[in-house]
């Protein structure tokens, strides 16, 4: 296991220029599918839930949410994953990315328990907001290696990084590679962390665009927390809401530091974000819409020796070129059809062989695909 470097070095968001570039010169444009930033609307009714807000959005709200936005979050929970939470185990932020960046700092702040500690570990390809959020408390972020099929493997783990470990983060479903953990890995996972008294966190926020995920709250809160974002399950990024929930205790102190910091989620976006909770259509059809534009995608990239081998997280397909070629060259490849994905370098070194598809553009676009990638290929012979 080896520190992670520090994200977004100069020479890597020159290199994804350089491909951003590349695509935009594309006769037909960009397909911009590089960063997941979901591109379908909000449901109709969340407008009517801000306006009705707007008369009570005076006053400061509350850090931790208002008791609706928690009961909204706790019916969510227990509707789709059959667990009971109290409220005072449940808190409002600001969207997920704060948090996860925040949070190391803030547990240092909490617990001398975990002030005593100084490692935070995660995924070895991952989101990585995680190692930054160790870098911005002083912390070690150390990755943990993935088995092939993009799991944690906690064998790997050495010792003294466990014993120094003071959050081991998990992601599922996964970004980049789409991975979904079952109840019983996510069981094995908590009861490897708590016997060495590590905080498990769980980035679940793209849980409701596979059916049948699990959370990690199905472990029993103790020691454990799971994050959880409307962003994408309801194509709220714009609007910045999410919650954590788990630990009563740890629940508890985060949602006091977090106050003091003055983490806050407006007033208009807790009342859209209760609108949202309450309905579970919009984000079956929003999981149909990547369905479909996965199909089209995986479907395309077969005829041009391009497979993805991720897990069935429909939101990225996490891809990789039969020929050998890497996660960079294979990038290359799709921004001279147009189309701008992430090299999988950029989210660990281990990703090096794969790149990542967001299948964040509208249905048009994306259908645009499988003939962009016969064109550049029909080029590059000639
Ligand atoms: C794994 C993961 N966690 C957290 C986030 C942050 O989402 P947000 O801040 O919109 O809640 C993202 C966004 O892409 C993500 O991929």
């Amino acid at each position: 296991m080896t520190a992670t470097p520090a994200i977004g070095p100069a020479w890597v968001r020159e290199r994804v220029g350089a491909l951003r570039a590349t695509a935009q010169s594309h006769p037909n444009g960009i397909i911009d599918c590089n960063v997941g930033t979901p591109c379908d609307p909000v449901p109709d009714f969340v407008a009517d839930a801000v306006a009705r807000s707007v008369p009570l959005s005076g006053p400061y709200p509350l850090s931790v949410g208002s008791v609706e936005y928690r009961d909204a979050a706790r019916a969510w929970i227990a509707r789709c994953f059959g667990v009971d939470l109290a409220r005072d185990s449940v808190a409002a932020c600001v969207g997920t990315k704060e948090f996860v960046a925040t949070l190391p700092h803030l547990l240092g702040l909490v617990d001398e328990r975990f002030a005593a500690r100084d490692t935070v570990l995660h995924p070895a390809v991952a989101y990585p907001t995680y190692a930054f959020g160790a870098r911005y408390a002083g912390c070690r972020a150390v990755e943990v290696p993935l088995t092939a099929a993009w799991k944690l493997d906690l064998d790997a783990i050495d010792d003294r990084d466990a014993d120094r470990a003071r959050v081991l983060w998990i992601n599922t479903p996964a970004n980049p590679t789409g991975a979904v953990d079952s109840r019983a890995e996510l069981e094995r996972v908590v009861e490897w962390a708590r016997t060495r008294e590590i905080l498990v966190v769980s980035d679940e926020c793209y849980v409701q665009l596979v059916s049948g995920a699990a959370t990690v709250l199905e472990a029993g809160g103790d020691g454990v927390l799971a994050l959880h974002s409307l962003s994408k399950r309801s194509n709220f990024a714009g609007m910045r809401a999410g919650f954590y929930a788990g630990d009563r205790a740890l629940v508890g102190a985060l949602t006091d530091v977090r106050r003091d910091a003055g983490g806050i989620v407006p007033t208009p976006v807790q009342a859209a974000a209760v609108a949202v909770l309450r309905d579970d259509a919009h984000v079956e059809e929003q999981r149909a819409r990547y369905e479909r534009r996965r199909q089209v995608v995986i479907e395309a990239c077969g005829h041009h020796g391009v497979v993805h081998d991720g897990g069935p997280m429909p939101f990225y397909l996490w891809l990789r070129a039969t020929d050998g070629r890497d996660g960079w060259q294979l990038a290359d490849r799709f921004a001279r059809a147009g189309v701008l994905v992430a090299p999988g370098a950029t989210f660990g070194a281990e990703g090096a062989g794969h790149v990542r598809l967001a299948l964040v553009q509208p249905d048009a676009r994306i259908n645009e695909i499988p003939a962009r990638l016969a064109a550049a290929e029909q080029e590059s012979r000639s």
